[in-house]
């Protein structure tokens, strides 16, 4: 199965955009789960509110699908502003970014997704835009060439990325504020879940809502579109009232087991296993070895298997732990031999 089709894919496939949209939250009383990061934002835009001046520059860290974007686009909502919408592939050349920078109106929020993806050229520009509200540009070329600083609008900068440390120093260190996200706990998860059954006009009782929750990796996106799947098997092999019996039936049929672990993540751990003895074992091995791509198995699956401690990142590989055996029904074998390996 594409790794897009994936029901726990924490990216989002084509089409899903409009329907999270609907189900996103637009206010932070509505917005569940990173209290951390909310009851300081909650602070921090009053009082930009009360100064009557834009937001400071806030930086988004974490894995993908916790809700980076609606959170932005939540402070854009409380701050009474605009917020346009980019990621860092899509601001190719210097000029694109002066061309997104010159059309901000005052306070207004630029949100900037993978961040950690900008060009140098592009990033270069962005320092004197944070700063000083201004672009230096270049006109002519050669001995001739001179350089314009160009005022703009005072803006908030939201950059997201999944990789905090592929930031470089001096972009990191222009953010005012830094927030990480945290993946989920069930019981948040199921409150999300909750909302959007509600407005999607979904009946679910409360044991299938707390599989789901159980089962949908500390991410919303993945709980929402778990909700979405369900709710179709419901309609078409029941009375489209979700209730347990459906629910277990449905996430089987997807492929996602009791842990949350759906086809790709328990490839990795059986590779680890049955081709390097359970680790430690390179990431770029493990990648080749399975045919994805690193940054995919490093930013998308490894956060819940390391959190649910089915895998441990050593100095020498990663290595699997003695739970990721039991969940495969795998017989660990040489038990010193593991401990070992974890310890080192
Ligand atoms: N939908 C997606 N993420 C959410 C969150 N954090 N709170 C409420 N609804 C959500």
């Amino acid at each position: 199965m594409d790794y897009e089709e994936r029901i726990t894919a924490a990216e989002l496939g084509e089409g899903e955009e409009r329907t999270e949209r609907t189900l996103r939250p637009q206010t932070l009383d509505d917005y569940i789960g990173q209290k951390k990061a909310t009851d300081n934002l909650k602070i921090f835009i009053e009082a930009a509110k009360l100064r009557g001046e834009p937001l400071d520059h806030v930086l988004f860290y974490g894995p993908p699908g916790l809700g980076k974007t609606t959170l932005a686009g939540i402070i854009a909502n409380e701050m009474g502003v605009d917020i346009r919408i980019t990621s860092g592939p899509a601001i190719e050349r210097a000029g694109d970014l002066a061309a997104i920078l010159t059309n901000l109106n005052e306070n207004d929020v630029l949100f900037i997704d993978e961040i950690h993806r900008l060009n140098r050229s592009v990033e270069e520009v962005l320092y004197s835009a944070m700063e000083d509200f201004a672009l230096d540009i270049i006109i002519g070329k050669g001995p001739s060439a001179r350089s314009i600083r160009l005022d703009i609008a005072k803006f908030t900068l939201i950059g997201a990325t999944t990789r905090a440390g592929s930031l470089s120093a001096p972009l990191r260190d222009r953010f005012g504020v830094s927030c990480k996200f945290e993946i989920y706990t069930p019981d948040e998860l199921k409150k999300i879940i909750g909302r959007s059954a509600n407005i999607l006009d979904v009946c679910v009782d409360e044991e299938s809502m707390d599989e789901m929750a159980r089962r949908s990796r500390g991410t919303p996106r993945v709980a929402n579109r778990m909700l979405k799947r369900v709710r179709d098997f419901s309609q078409v092999k029941s009375d489209g009232c979700i209730d347990i019996d459906i629910t277990q039936q449905a996430l089987e049929a997807l492929g996602v087991d009791p842990m949350g672990l759906e086809n790709l993540d328990r490839e990795i751990l059986r590779t680890i296993i049955e081709r390097f003895k359970g680790g430690p074992v390179g990431i770029d091995t493990i990648a080749a070895s399975i045919g994805e791509e690193r940054v995919t198995i490093e930013d998308v699956y490894e956060p819940y298997l390391i959190q649910k401690g089915f895998l441990h990142r050593t100095p020498k590989g990663r290595v699997v732990s003695e739970l990721a055996y039991k969940h495969l029904g795998i017989s660990c074998g040489d038990d010193d031999q593991l401990t070992i390996n974890i310890s080192e």
